[in-house]
């Protein structure tokens, strides 16, 4: 079910102090989004200026604001923008606009270039760089909630989290749901817990193998009511077949919809040596990201293994930020037939119903053959 969302106009600068000041008394109800056009610019205005009404915005909208009119015109005027915007805790890491978490009273930090600029790609924080470029945003717990399939999900597992992007924009959404998250770094454990969560959400992070069925039976002790679980970034291909099988067998064993973020159908020899992901503010910063392939190693059509890497580079030094070695992009096919052998429903995630629907429908739609990302399996037929 698509997720409707209100949203307000200002097209002046007085416009948009009058509605922020109907929001602040309660006479408007805050909107999702605030659209600001024409002579409504924050490019143009002084910094403090600037600071105090972003700190009014977010305190007055849902998700974000949208402002296109800003065109700064240097690089460095670009990247000092781009830098107040994302210090006053919002980042436009999708295509939607500049967002905070959903009705977040927290104004996060989300200049992870100001480090590099004072320190060199040594001082680049690892992963809040990833966040910016493979975090998951683009599709969130609420789009999967507001589904025929997962509509009385109230535990959120996220496996393999790393920053765990998934469970902790989602507990906004829904603080009243239980949040478990696990994976091996303890340093993303360390990185999820610093970040700041609503007092009274129930959530665990637990460093953890996700093939080891100790931590699935945790799992399952911790939730309450239906359970979704999510891989996202395509984790899954950290593993090999037997594996994987294991990974699908242990999860729809112990939580309702296990689902898979899965790339869209294509051939691994088709795949680029370097898939450049730099953001305009890094290259106004003075540095570019890229996934590469790992030296040495070439990508097996035959197998669908490949071997790269998260790297960061500028004119001076290059650094590893994330190793994906030994990796099997898995085709959809393949997770198919691994689940009928587990006698599990496999259905994927439709883009324009914005609800899951079985394979066999799949192979005549075109949105599905063409765009699919996430895969669910369950053993509720
Ligand atoms: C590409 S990151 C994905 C992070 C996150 N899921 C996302 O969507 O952005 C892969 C994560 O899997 C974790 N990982 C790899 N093997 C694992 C295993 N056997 N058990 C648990 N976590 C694992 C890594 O530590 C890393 O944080």
């Amino acid at each position: 079910m698509e997720i409707e969302m209100t949203t307000r106009i200002a097209r002046s600068q007085s416009a948009l102090h009058r509605l922020l000041d109907e929001i602040e008394t309660g006479a408007c109800p805050k909107p999702d989004w605030i659209h600001l056009q024409g002579d409504c610019r924050l490019d143009q205005m002084q910094p403090d200026a600037r600071k105090h009404l972003l700190a009014r915005l977010h305190a007055c909208v849902l998700r974000g604001f949208r402002a296109s009119n800003a065109r700064p015109k240097s690089r460095a005027k670009r990247l000092a923008y781009w830098r107040a915007v994302a210090q006053a805790g919002f980042h436009d890491f999708t295509e939607q606009g500049w967002m905070k978490n959903y009705d977040s009273p927290f104004v996060e930090n989300y200049d992870y270039v100001g480090p590099y600029l004072e320190g060199g790609l040594r001082a680049l924080d690892a992963y809040q760089a990833y966040s910016s470029v493979l975090g998951t945003h683009d599709f969130s717990v609420e789009d999967f909630i507001n589904t025929d399939l997962c509509r009385d999900v109230q535990t959120i597992v996220e496996p393999m989290a790393g920053t765990a992007e998934f469970a902790y924009q989602g507990h906004f959404r829904y603080p009243q749901f239980r949040y478990v998250m696990f994976d091996l770094d303890p340093d993303a454990k360390k990185h999820v817990e610093a970040k700041p969560w609503l007092p009274d959400t129930e959530r665990h992070y637990v460093v953890a193998d996700v093939l080891d069925e100790a931590i699935w039976q945790q799992v399952k002790s911790l939730t309450t009511g239906m359970s979704l679980c999510y891989i996202g970034k395509q984790s899954h291909h950290f593993f090999g077949a037997k594996q994987l099988y294991r990974l699908m067998e242990l999860a729809t064993s112990h939580v309702d919809y296990f689902m898979l973020e899965v790339p869209e159908p294509s051939l691994v020899a088709d795949l680029e040596d370097e898939d450049e992901l730099t953001r305009e503010e890094m290259e106004d910063a003075g540095f570019q990201i890229g996934l590469t392939d790992k030296k040495g190693f070439s990508t097996n059509p035959l197998t669908n293994s490949l071997h790269f890497q998260l790297e960061a580079w500028d004119k001076r030094d290059r650094r590893t930020l994330f190793e994906y070695g030994d990796w099997t992009s898995w085709p959809h096919h393949t997770l198919v037939a691994f689940a009928e052998l587990l006698d599990l429903k496999s259905m994927y995630f439709h883009g324009d119903k914005t609800e899951f629907v079985p394979v066999s429908e799949g192979e005549h739609d075109g949105d599905i053959l063409e765009n699919v990302t996430f895969m669910v399996f369950t053993r509720h037929h």
